[in-house]
């Protein structure tokens, strides 16, 4: 069990909000960037700021991708970052440059996917003067620019084809010329790619080269999604509450129980990114010193339509139910906190065949 939920509990039972000083982010790629431990056997407590590259989680699944980060940083190996979208796979690849060799050269990063389809050569490297219409001077591309350093092909998977090989042999042989140009340059950039898609299926598709792929995918970090470690979500919520609460000088001592049940209980689509912007939102409404539920403006319907996951549903019910001590009416009812009408909720209660009375004194958790 993780910390985050073992302190969730030990305060869901005594009906006190989560205190932020209990959900102290650590983070196992803190050592990585020569921080002390003091002693504690543990990474030191991050503190909020983007600098830190400040990767958050103490789940078993994020705690995997920490350890293949710390390990693959030092190499100069090719990473292959995919994962849904918010998950931090930008924050991965800054990791991974700033724990290699190359953390004092350049880290330039590339959107393949923003840039359009006849500009993407001249980006990727560079031109030589005339060599097109406003081309009037040589320019470096981003492989030149990104030489000793880290170059961070971001959305990979929409980069036209002629831009596949010539980035195949990039990789193979560190070689390209520019647009226009007849001069054959080399380059030392280490490459992180990134991308949201399934690239086996764009393989298959015909949409990316199986070469290519096979050359990005050296070293695979597979980011889980905010669904998979909900463990996280408490610590993750306690880091960015304090770090919002110091950027706009609000005094935050907390997180409410029935605040704290919804955030486990929502599907996070949006992942982190998700989270993050609906704790600053939760900062900038609170009136008090505690996070309540409707500070977080979570998206409804909470409760999912017929489409979703049925087992979506019945974890978010029996989360509002349980911060809601069994109670679906009244002002904190399950029903209030959910968005919806308490007649409509008792009845999916009872097709779901919840026992509601059962979360009445606590019993179940
Ligand atoms: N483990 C984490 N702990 C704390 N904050 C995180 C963590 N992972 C990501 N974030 C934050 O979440 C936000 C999204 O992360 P990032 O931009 O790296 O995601 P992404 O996977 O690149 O998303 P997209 O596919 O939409 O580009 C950033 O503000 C980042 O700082
Ligand atoms: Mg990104």
């Amino acid at each position: 069990m993780s910390t985050a939920i073992a302190v969730l509990g030990d305060f869901e039972s005594s009906g006190q909000p989560v205190e932020l000083q209990a959900l102290a982010g650590v983070s196992a790629l803190t050592p990585m960037f020569g921080d002390s431990s003091e002693g504690t056997g543990r990474a030191n407590v991050i503190v909020s700021s983007g600098a830190t590259f400040g990767m958050v989680g103490e789940s078993p699944a994020m705690r995997r991708v920490l350890d293949r980060v710390a390990r693959v940083a030092p190499t100069g190996a090719t990473v292959l970052v995919t994962g849904e979208t918010g998950t931090g796979k930008e924050l991965v690849a800054r990791a991974i440059h700033a724990g290699s060799p190359r953390a004092k050269r350049p880290f330039v990063r590339v959107n393949c996917g923003a840039l359009a389809e006849g500009v993407v050569a001249s980006e990727l490297f560079g031109h030589e003067r005339g060599s097109f219409t406003g081309a009037l001077e040589r320019r470096k591309g981003r492989f030149e620019l990104a030489n000793g350093g880290t170059i961070f092909l971001d959305e990979v998977a929409e980069l036209p084809p002629a831009q596949q090989i010539a980035l195949l042999r990039v990789l193979q042989e560190g070689e390209f010329e520019r647009v226009g140009g007849t001069e054959t340059l080399k380059t030392d950039a280490r490459v992180v790619a990134a991308t949201n898609r399934n690239l086996d299926e764009a393989v298959r598709e015909g949409r990316f080269r199986s070469d290519l792929l096979f050359r990005l995918n050296v070293f695979p970090v597979a980011m889980p999604s905010l669904r998979e470690r909900k463990g996280d979500v408490a610590l993750i919520a306690g880091h960015y509450a304090r770090q919002y609460a110091t950027k706009l000088g609000k005094r935050i001592r907390g997180v409410s129980p029935s605040a704290m049940e919804a955030l486990v209980a929502y599907p996070w689509p949006g992942n982190i990114r998700e989270l993050q912007n609906l704790v600053e939102r939760a900062v900038i409404l609170a009136r008090g010193e505690v996070l309540e539920l409707a500070d977080f403006e979570l998206p409804g319907p909470a409760i999912p339509h017929s489409d979703a996951e049925p087992a979506d549903e019945r974890q978010s019910i029996e989360a509002a139910l349980r911060a809601a001590r069994g109670r679906v009416y009244g002002p904190d009812g399950a029903a209030e906190s959910l968005g919806t009408a308490p007649s409509t909720l008792d009845s999916r209660i009872r097709r779901l065949g919840i026992d509601k009375l059962a979360f009445r004194a606590g019993r179940r958790n």
